[in-house]
C-alpha cells in the first residue's frame, strides 16, 4: 500500500497517497477541478491554467494538474481568486479561438460565468484550414495550444515527431517542420492526435467532408484521388528521370 499523507481541501481533510498531484488527490476525495489541457493518458505539463487553485502559503495560484501535494497543504479550489483567475482564462480564450465545436469549455464557460465579449477589441486568429492529406484537416483556428497531438505524436505514444510548436506568441501555431505538407512529414497517419484533440481543430477528413455536405461515394472519389497523387509524387521523387 502506497504512503499517504494529510492533506485538506476545500475544508475537509482527507489522505491521499503521497505524490499525487492535487488534481487526482482532489478526484479521490470526490472534488472536481476543471480541466483543458490535461488528459489522463498524457503527460500534463501545465499550459492552460484553468485547473488553478489556491494553496495556502503559495504566492501564486497552483495548477492542480502538475503540483504535487505536501503534507499538510491547505487547498482551496473554489475561492474567489480562483474563480476569478478562471473567468478570465475563459474570456482570453474565448476572444481568440473558436470554441464552437468545444463542448466541454463552453459549458465551463457558462459555468463560470465568463463574458465571452469581454474583448472586443481582440484579434482572433483565423488561419485557413490545412486540408493537406487523405486523413484528417487541420483548422487551427479552433485550437487552443493544448500540446496533447504533439505529446502522442511524440512519447506519450507514438514516437513519430511530426509536429510541435511553431511561431511565438499570438502567432503560436502546431505546425510540422518548416510547415512542410503532412505527408511529407514523418506522420505516419495513426489517427491519435485527432483523438485526444479537444476542439475539433484536428477532424477526420470523411467527418469534415460528411459535414459539408459531401455523399459518402464523393468522399471515397475525393479522398482515393488524393491517395493517388500521393503515391504519383512519392514515385516520382524516389525515380526522377
Ligand atoms: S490541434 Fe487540438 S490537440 Fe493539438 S494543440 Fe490544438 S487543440 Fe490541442
Ligand atoms: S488542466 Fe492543468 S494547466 Fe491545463
Amino acid at each position: 500500500m502506497s504512503d499517504t499523507i494529510r492533506i485538506t481541501i476545500d475544508q475537509t481533510t482527507v489522505q491521499a497517497a503521497a505524490g499525487s498531484t492535487i488534481l487526482q488527490a482532489a478526484r479521490e476525495a470526490g472534488i472536481s477541478i476543471p480541466t483543458i489541457c490535461y488528459h489522463d493518458h498524457c503527460t500534463a505539463n501545465g499550459l492552460c491554467r484553468i485547473c488553478v487553485v489556491e494553496v495556502e502559503g503559495a504566492r501564486t495560484l497552483q495548477p492542480a494538474c502538475v503540483v504535487q501535494i505536501r503534507d499538510g497543504m491547505v487547498i482551496h479550489t473554489r475561492s474567489e481568486r480562483v474563480i476569478r483567475s478562471r473567468r478570465t482564462i475563459f474570456e482570453l480564450l474565448a476572444s481568440t479561438v473558436d470554441l464552437s465545436e468545444s463542448p466541454e469549455i463552453q459549458a465551463m464557460i457558462h459555468e463560470y460565468h465568463a463574458d465571452v465579449y469581454r474583448y472586443p477589441d481582440a484579434e482572433t486568429r483565423l488561419p485557413a484550414v490545412i486540408d493537406d492529406n487523405p486523413m484528417y484537416i487541420r483548422d487551427y483556428a479552433k485550437c487552443i495550444l493544448c500540446w496533447r497531438c504533439v505529446q502522442v505524436c511524440a512519447e506519450d505514444a507514438q514516437y513519430t515527431y511530426a509536429i510541435n510548436f511553431s511561431g511565438r506568441g499570438y502567432e503560436t501555431q502546431i505546425s510540422t517542420f518548416y510547415e512542410i505538407p503532412m505527408p511529407e512529414s514523418t506522420c505516419v497517419f495513426c489517427g491519435q492526435c485527432v483523438g485526444v484533440c479537444p476542439t475539433g481543430a484536428l477532424k477526420p477528413k470523411r467527418q469534415w467532408l460528411l459535414e459539408m455536405g459531401y455523399t459518402p461515394d464523393e468522399i471515397m472519389n475525393l479522398t482515393r484521388s488524393q491517395r493517388q497523387r500521393r503515391k504519383r509524387r512519392e514515385e516520382i521523387s524516389a525515380n526522377p528521370s
